[in-house]
């Protein structure tokens, strides 16, 4: 048996169902990359019969990231790219439904390895109250339609949703109809995750000896984490014998979330002696890549979360620090760079070029066209001038600002607040409209932020409510980068709604802003802003008042 574990990331898909959370093509394009440059081994990017939209993700990944071996590098000069690794697998979720699989394989089609996942529930509770078929019909469905997967695609994956719950023997059944239609990769979900390591680790033994041709394919791990017991479960099925695991970035997900990847790989790496498991996996990427999903989702890390926590390496502050001084060792079995946090990180200054942000930003996982760059220099330039030094989290969030501000219908010229204990807080907004002309309004509200989405609001018609609002600083000190997340749902919503794969429902699209300055209540306009030109972009209205458009002409 190899002992190699393949990682299967589904983040922009199982992730993507958690509660609030909700990502733009260009954030899921974003992510694939720092995935890939990661080193996953398998990216799920999305459920395409979902929407037209969800299919255009998984397309746009497909072409651009499944097609680019992770690391390249394009710069004359810079370093060449890294080969070991080819692009990563491009996967699309479908249920056993022919218009599913047809979408799955237009969104995956053109990655250089394309996979089609497909699913259907193998238990009694979802057999007989969610699909309201027989086993028979079940295993019937399944030879067919894996069989049609199989037709369009060389790489297909089939799952028995809620595996934890189904009878063993009924799943070495639809299993080897699975094998003998042609699966290459067989997953088994604790689709809620309701089982323990221990008979986790016995189910997945058991399928690896009961079911004929499996020696033939790969057995992966898909555990939820309702229980709490997501990384146990995995980590007692890959001693069973299975070799991919499957998960989210951060552990988030339907419910209480996925097996999270970065636990995962960590436990392999720090524990291997045990294990004696590898993986693909740069583990100095994952400070990154969670900050990266947990900005784009709008959904926070809780500080005392394993691994990716503010508080994971938080000790040598409290009070084993004495223990600390002598040995690391002492309360430390992973080294913070090992998940790329570093004590110094300051990486450029006031004087670096133009040259050496492409490089750094490039090492960050991030290729910018010349334009782009042209930007990023321009805002680099005067946030040096603000502060003075520039660490990797202050790039990461100026990049991802600039991802969030590309398409500006209206952009922030100018903005002042009066707020405190004295009077009513008062801001006065200045916006450059589509049409070039300066817009100004001034609104009251409960505070600083509330009066400065007011004053917004009077400029541009988009309705909408606010979800949800996160404020966090990048970095320690005075001079600190604020970083604002929001989260809008349009009052006037005109996109075709979307499907979630596994319970029909259909999800809010919710429109996320992002914000970087050293002034939060610039970052918070900002943030608003970008949100409400999305949803401008999203419905294809025209933002120009009819007397505005007089004016400005
Ligand atoms: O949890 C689950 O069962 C799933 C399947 C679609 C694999 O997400
Ligand atoms: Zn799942």
């Amino acid at each position: 048996m190899d002992n190699y574990v393949r990682i299967f990331d589904t983040t922009l898909r199982d992730g993507e169902q958690s509660p609030g959370a909700s990502l733009t093509s260009s954030e899921k394009l974003e992510i694939a990359r720092a995935l890939a440059r990661m080193g996953i081994d398998i990216i799920e990017a999305g459920f395409p019969s979902a929407s037209p939209d969800d299919l255009e993700a998984v397309r746009r990944i497909a072409v651009e990231v499944g097609n680019t071996a992770p690391g390249h590098v394009d710069e004359p000069g810079s370093e060449q790219a890294t080969l070991q690794h080819p692009p990563p697998i491009i996967c699309g979720l479908a249920r056993t439904i022919k218009g599913d699989i047809d979408a799955a394989w237009e969104g995956v089609r053109l990655a250089a390895r394309p996979r089609i996942h497909t699913f259907v529930a193998t238990s009694p509770i979802h057999m007989q109250y969610k699909l309201k078929m027989s086993p028979e019909e079940v295993a019937l469905l399944i030879r067919e339609m894996v069989t049609y997967a199989r037709s369009l695609c060389a790489d297909v994956e089939f799952s028995p949703e809620d595996a934890g719950r189904s009878e063993p023997d009924f799943l070495y059944k639809v299993l080897q109809i699975a094998i003998e239609c042609g699966a290459t990769t067989l997953n088994i979900p604790d689709t809620v995750g309701y089982t323990t390591p221990e008979e986790w680790g016995k189910l997945i033994e058991g399928i690896i000896h009961n079911t004929k041709g499996i020696e033939k394919t790969i057995v992966s791990l898909h555990c939820h984490n309702d229980l709490g017991m997501a990384t146990a479960n995995t980590l007692a099925g890959l001693r069973a014998g299975a070799r991919q695991v499957e998960g989210t970035i951060n552990g988030i997900g339907e419910r209480a979330g996925n097996a999270s990847i970065e636990e995962v790989v960590m436990a392999l790496h720090t524990r291997r002696n045990l294990f004696n498991l590898t993986t693909g996996i740069d583990t100095t990427q994952i400070a990154r890549v969670s900050h990266m999903v947990s900005t784009y989702t709008g959904i926070p890390v809780q500080p005392n979360k394993a691994i990716v926590g503010a508080n994971a390496f938080a000790h040598e502050a409290g009070i084993h620090q004495d223990g600390m001084l002598k040995h690391h060792t002492t309360y430390e079995i992973m080294r913070p760079e090992m998940i790329g946090l570093s004590q110094s990180n300051l990486v450029l200054g006031k004087h670096s070029g133009r040259h050496a942000l492409r490089v750094r930003l490039s090492e960050l996982g991030h290729e910018l066209s010349n334009e782009e760059l042209d930007r990023a220099f321009e805002r680099f330039k005067e946030l040096a001038d603000k502060k003075k030094s520039i660490t990797d989290p202050d790039l990461e969030a100026l990049v991802a600002d600039q991802i969030y501000q590309v398409r500006e219908i209206y952009s922030l010229e100018g903005l002042q607040v009066a707020c405190g204990t004295m009077g009513m807080p008062t801001a006065t907004v200045r916006l450059r409209g589509p049409d070039g002309a300066l817009r100004v309004q001034a609104a009251v509200g409960t505070g600083p932020v509330d009066a400065t989405y007011k004053a917004i609001d009077g400029i541009i018609k988009a309705p909408n409510a606010l979800q949800e609002f996160s404020i966090r600083a990048i970095t320690g000190g005075i001079d600190a980068i604020g970083e604002v997340t929001v989260r809008l749902e349009s009052a006037e919503e005109n996109q075709p709604p979307r499907e979630m794969a596994q319970n029909g429902r259909i999800k809010p699209r919710l429109y996320g802003g992002h914000g970087a300055d050293t002034d939060i209540i610039v970052a918070s306009a900002k943030a608003y802003l970008s949100a409400i030109n999305k949803i401008l972009v999203a419905q294809g209205r025209n933002p120009v008042p009819q007397e505005d458009r007089a004016r400005a002409a």
